[in-house]
């Protein structure tokens, strides 16, 4: 029977590319989605090449949306093998401008979703004594940057989340964990983290406008002036996440790109795929 693989977001960007990219590679994909309306490119797709696709419903924000799909799944296949939680979100604001909702928002989102798409295959993949979850997070997992720490808030929480799991579930259980993380990628993720931002037209206000337009200002100098590639395509990062997927011996944590390596580097030099550190954990506390 063929590995089968379970990804969130994939209307767009990482996820859509992802969703073709392991159909081509023998997987059976189930590409979920929040919104079946933007399903439109990926059917055509399935359609143009024939691909084992399966479209399903999933909002990472609704618990419901996430079992019921979990369990059709099942219910169809018997197993998951594979998880990657690639759904997310950007948002740029200050801690003082953003407001309640929007915080909650961006925490259910990057972080509440993935531990809750998680928590709903472990069950099948610890009675499976295998498995694998691919979390697509991003370099601001590691290191934050202004006006993302919200969203980075986010992304640390789910390195972290990775990192705690890792240590124990891959011995115990054969579940494979890993953390794919991105530097600036060509999708709709920027637009749509601005669309969501701006406040009449504007990202920033008193006295944080000046410094939020040197920060814009800044990101637009570094991606002319860098020796890397700043921006990959989806398909880029879809390509590691497909690598990571089919490693035997996966990494904890994998950047997709030298820009993403060296800016992270402060972070990582020490243990650049997390792998003596979940070593010590395990060595000290089972
Ligand atoms: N683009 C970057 O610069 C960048 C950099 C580092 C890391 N990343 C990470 O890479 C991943 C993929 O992003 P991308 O660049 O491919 O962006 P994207 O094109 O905007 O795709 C994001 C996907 O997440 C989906 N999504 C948002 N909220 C959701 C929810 N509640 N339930 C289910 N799906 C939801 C979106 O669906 P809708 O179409 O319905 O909104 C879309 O399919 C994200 O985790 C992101 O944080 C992106």
């Amino acid at each position: 029977m063929k590995k089968n693989v379970l990804i969130t977001g994939t209307s767009t960007g990482v996820g859509f590319e992802s969703a073709i990219l392991f159909a081509k590679n023998g997987y059976k994909v189930y590409a979920t989605m929040r919104n079946l309306k933007k399903a439109v490119a990926l059917q055509k797709a399935i359609e143009d090449d024939q691909l084992d696709i399966e479209i399903l419903p999933l909002d990472v924000s609704q618990i419901d949306s996430i079992n019921t799909t979990v369990s059709t799944i099942i219910a169809k296949d018997g197993k998951i093998d594979v998880l990657v939680n690639n759904a997310g979100a950007g948002f740029a604001k200050t801690t003082e401008q953003a407001t309640e909702a929007e915080i909650r928002w961006v925490t259910e989102v990057n972080y509440h979703g993935v531990v809750f798409c998680t928590q709903a295959v472990l069950p099948y993949m610890r009675k499976q004594k295998q498995g694998q979850i691919i979390s697509v997070t991003s370099v601001g997992g590691l290191v934050g940057q202004p006006f993302n720490e919200l969203y980075c808030g986010a992304k640390f929480a789910v390195e972290g989340f990775m990192e705690a799991l890792a240590t124990y579930v891959s011995d115990a259980f054969n579940i494979k964990i890993s953390c794919v993380e991105p530097g600036g990628i060509s999708t709709a993720f920027m637009s749509s983290a601005i669309e969501k931002t701006a406040v009449d037209g504007q990202f920033a206000t008193g006295e944080y406008q000046s410094i939020f337009e040197k920060y814009m200002a800044g990101n637009q100098k570094r991606a002319n002036q860098s020796k890397e590639q700043v921006y990959q395509t989806g398909l880029e990062v879809a390509e590691v996440i497909l690598d990571v997927a089919k490693n035997e011996n996966p990494p904890l944590r994998i950047r997709t790109s030298q820009w993403a390596e060296n800016f992270c580097q402060l972070k990582t030099k020490a243990d650049p795929d997390g792998s003596k550190l979940v070593a010590q954990i395990r060595e000290s506390f089972l």
